[in-house]
């Protein structure tokens, strides 16, 4: 059931499984992350070379996973960055920080950012281009409210999210990084977007990242929001779904692996 690729142009291209990514949110202790770390790094399913896992966890258990999963499938990366590169900015972490530690990924623009913490798009764009100053692959969230959506302006709304990043990038800067689509009603709701709606917005999704060029239209767009394993498979089965960003779900050993088993098929 392979999804048609025409070209591979990332590091991780489309064509080389599901992108699997744990969001940690503020969750996890050193005991209880050994504990997770275990089970998961002796699963078989995390040997398949058709699912991409990974973990984005809170800044201090970046060197618990350095320790624990260098060298690993499982890779790893922070939930947040400084749109500062280095200064008077007390509390702050720089993107080359987190770079130090082995991290692949940062997830930027998350809704609970904008929303708690005021997040704007310009914001966004400058914790992008950190990310990308340093050699990590930012996860750029976008998702419209449930207001949003029932005044029909999904698509006006994700576009503005998205296009405030890539109008700023180099199509080989735009190349390198993923798109998560979390719809804001979605997230630790229980009501995960249908697969026709993750569709529909995956695709709107990929026709503005295609007018970058068609490398950039190779960036993996993936589904968050109330993933589990019961619904996975059908999210993953849709052609412009390229994986999940998974909240909850993600805490647990066995949720988390029946997820990647979902990827499996894809
Ligand atoms: P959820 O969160 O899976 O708990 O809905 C997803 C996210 O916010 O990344």
């Amino acid at each position: 059931m392979a999804k048609a690729v025409m070209v591979q142009s990332t590091a991780l291209g489309r064509s080389a499984g599901q992108l699997v990514i744990g969001n940690w949110k503020l969750h996890g202790s050193l005991i209880d992350n050994q504990r997770l770390f275990d089970a998961l790094l002796c699963s078989p399913v995390l040997t398949r070379m058709a699912v991409l896992p990974a973990v984005c966890v809170p800044f201090p258990f970046l060197a618990q996973c350095q320790k624990k999963l260098q060298g690993s499938r499982l890779v790893y990366g922070a939930q947040d960055v400084s749109a500062e590169k280095s200064g008077a900015f007390t509390g702050e972490v720089a993107a080359s920080m987190i770079a130090e530690f082995g991290a692949h990924y940062v997830i930027v623009g998350h809704s609970e950012r904008r929303m708690y913490h005021g997040e704007s798009d310009a914001k966004v764009l400058a914790k992008t281009l950190r990310v990308l100053d340093v050699g990590m692959t930012p996860i750029v969230c976008v998702g419209e409210t449930l207001a949003e959506r029932d005044c029909g302006d999904t698509g006006l709304v994700v576009s503005c999210q998205l296009n405030a990043v890539l109008d700023m990038l180099s199509p080989e800067q735009a190349a390198r990084i993923v798109v998560a689509y979390e719809p804001v009603w979605a997230i630790g709701t229980g009501y995960a977007a249908t697969s026709a709606q993750a569709q529909e917005v995956h695709a709107h999704l990929r026709g503005l990242l295609r007018a970058k060029g068609e490398a950039v239209a190779q960036v993996r767009v993936l589904y968050g929001g109330s993933m589990r394993s019961d619904n996975a498979a059908e999210l993953f089965a849709m052609e412009d779904v390229d994986g999940g960003l998974i909240g909850g779900a993600a805490l647990k050993s066995e949720d988390f692996l029946a997820i990647c088993e979902a990827g499996l098929l894809f």
